[in-house]
């Protein structure tokens, strides 16, 4: 029989979210301050064994969801060794990854063959210098390279994240859903969450997923609505007559908490509860002190068990503590 582990609201939590570090090869302006992130030391970082081992235990409890997440998750070395040992997990019957797709040309393929399902790629833009400067640095030629690469290895469905900000891509909203016209994407619209250290992209203002969906029907016309699978973070709808769909991801004007499936594993050994609160639940010690597999059951339970409903960035409690690349979004 299914053996899911439920939090105190009773929400089924079978999805781990796997930070494999906190470095990253941009730095999007949403994500970390002009002068980057503070890095945790290398011995402050879970090895693929010590990782292996909270997969299995989180997979023994019913978690069956992994998601790869960074930083940027393609840097970390020996991370196709990673999946493929994923991949072997009883239990464990989707793994996918979000990434920035600069490195994925080369890697598509081996990710794929060894156990990778399905990626999700960050594109905020579709101009080179734009992405330039939201990224600080970033080739588009590459995404785009790497886009195809993940296509031809049948990393598929493939689900593009846009982040909406005000003044810098929201005049383009139009145009990036215009993607989904000819191609089997799902092209993603994603509220700005203030998490720590840019705080100048929110101070421009939100932009709404309605402004972002009135935005593109100016242009595209009634937009159809589709049904989405439960847990999913987005609300999808498509262009009439589309190839691909559009997601809507918003996380402050319409929080999606009642349905949250997920608790992540940060890259230096914390079960983090929530995206948006600073309350997390140590599992390094217990795998550096000789915990046992029952040990660390117990301690993901009890962080399951500690998770909060929800964020409460509308009442004005903003202090999630880390900032979004130590945590993966
Ligand atoms: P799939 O539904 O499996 O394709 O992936 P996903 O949408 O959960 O993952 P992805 O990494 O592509 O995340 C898309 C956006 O949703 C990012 O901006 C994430 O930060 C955001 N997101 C994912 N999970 C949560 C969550 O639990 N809470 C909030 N507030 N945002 C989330
Ligand atoms: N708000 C919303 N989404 C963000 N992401 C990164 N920072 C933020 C933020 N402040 C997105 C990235 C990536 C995903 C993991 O999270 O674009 O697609
Ligand atoms: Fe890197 Fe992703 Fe953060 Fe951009 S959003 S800086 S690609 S971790």
């Amino acid at each position: 029989g299914e053996r899911i582990t439920r939090d105190a609201y009773g929400r089924p939590i079978t999805y781990l979210r796997v930070s494999l570090t906190d470095r990253c090869n941009l730095r999007c302006v949403y994500c970390m301050p002009a002068h980057g992130a503070k890095f945790a030391p290398r011995e402050e970082l879970l090895t693929d064994e010590e990782l292996l081992t909270v997969i299995r235990a989180a997979a023994k409890i019913g978690f069956s969801k992994i998601r790869l997440t960074g930083g940027e998750p393609t840097i970390r070395p020996h991370v196709v060794d990673l999946v493929r040992e994923i991949a072997r997990i009883p239990g464990i019957e989707d793994i996918s990854m979000t990434t920035n797709g600069l490195l994925l040309e080369r890697m598509a393929h081996d990710l794929k063959a060894a156990g990778l399902r399905r990626i999700n790629i960050s594109i905020d833009t579709l101009d080179p210098i734009r992405y330039k400067v939201m990224t600080r640095g970033g080739k588009i030629e590459k995404v785009w390279a790497g886009i195809a690469a993940a296509e031809d290895a049948g990393l598929t469905p493939i689900k593009l994240n846009a982040v909406v900000v005000r003044g810098m891509n929201d005049h383009e909203v139009p145009d990036l859903a215009a993607l989904t016209i000819d191609r089997p994407w799902q092209m993603r619209f994603i509220e700005v969450m203030p998490l720590e250290g840019v705080a100048d992209v929110h101070d421009t203002g939100l932009v709404t997923t309605a402004e972002t969906i009135e935005l593109i029907e100016r242009v595209h016309g009634k937009l159809i609505r589709l049904e989405a699978p439960l847990g999913d973070p987005a609300r999808v709808y498509q262009i009439p007559g589309a190839q691909g769909t559009l997601g809507f991801i918003s996380p402050v004007s319409e929080p999606f908490c009642a349905f949250c499936n997920r608790i992540r594993l940060t890259a230096d050994g914390k079960l983090r509860l929530c995206l948006l609160r600073n309350d997390e639940v140590d599992v390094r010690e217990i795998l550096r002190s000789g915990g046992t597999e029952d040990d660390l059951i117990e301690q993901i339970r009890f962080g399951v068990w500690r998770k909060p409903w929800g964020h409460g960035l509308r009442e004005g409690d903003r202090n999630t503590g880390r900032g979004m690349s130590q945590i993966g979004g």
